[in-house]
């Protein structure tokens, strides 16, 4: 019911030749895809992209964006200008940016609510850290983190939206959720969802992240609660992403 979403997280790697040829390399492997396919580029690459994409089914997509429309913020993208460079999908709350740049859940749902009126898929991240894990309040953290991203959304927005469950312990270290964990706390998110928004549970999409690569993606995807997922160091060679996205081939 609910159609599979692969996602590349390129994070801070790939110039724009680079990015070309990446996408180039990857168009011809996942033509016949049965999920949507997105690459999160740096901004950088947004015009080499969306060049490079044109006439194939991968989708641009963004690592952030503020949230105000414009104005005196420097360094910062507004989602207009995401998208008037053929932005579809921007990740929010992404775990680098919540450790890394103070992202906090307040600042998430801003930027969640300003990229949905702006037309813009928001990849929105929840996640616990090892400990958070081990003192047993992943479920009450992820389920927090959701539904202080959406407030303010409506039911029929929330069910267009992409989740990404991205266990921060899992994120880079090659550890990777079991496909039962990841399958049980994704059923977690979405009862949470269920719990606000009813219905628009069974629609949202929600992905797993965490050192997915080709030889789990199968196992994951094979779970009935996981949509898709967001996949960083495996997305940055076309052989391997293209092999995440054919996960059942
Ligand atoms: P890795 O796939 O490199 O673990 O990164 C996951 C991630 O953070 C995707 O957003």
């Amino acid at each position: 019911m609910r159609k599979p979403i692969i996602a590349g997280n390129w994070k801070m790697n790939k110039t724009p030749s680079e990015a070309k040829a990446l996408v180039e390399a990857l168009a011809p492997l996942v033509a016949d895809a049965q999920c949507d396919v997105v690459v999160c580029t740096p901004a950088v690459n947004f015009a080499a992209v969306s060049e490079a994409i044109k006439g194939t089914n991968i989708k641009l997509g963004a690592q952030n964006m503020h949230w105000k429309e414009s104005g005196a913020y420097t360094g910062e993208l507004s989602a207009a200008m995401l998208k008037e460079c053929g932005v579809e999908y921007v990740i929010l709350g992404h775990s680098e940016r919540r450790q890394y740049f103070g992202e906090t859940d307040a600042t998430v749902n801003l930027r969640t609510l300003a990229a949905v009126k702006a037309g813009l898929t928001p990849i929105i991240c929840v996640g616990e850290k090892k400990e958070e894990r081990e003192a047993g309040y992943t479920n009450a953290l992820v389920a927090y983190q959701t539904l202080i991203a959406l407030s303010g959304l409506t039911a029929e927005q929330v069910a267009k939206v992409v989740i990404a469950y991205e266990p921060v312990w899992a994120i880079g270290t090659g550890l990777t959720a079991t496909d039962e964990q990841a399958n049980e706390t994704i059923g977690v998110i979405r009862e949470a969802v269920r719990s606000a928004y009813g219905d628009a549970a069974d629609e949202v999409r929600i992905q797993y992240g965490g050192s997915m690569n080709p030889k789990n993606c199968k196992g994951l995807m094979a779970q009935p609660q996981i949509d898709g997922g967001l996949i960083g160091g495996a997305s940055l060679k076309a052989e391997d992403f293209s092999k995440v996205v054919r996960f059942d081939a």
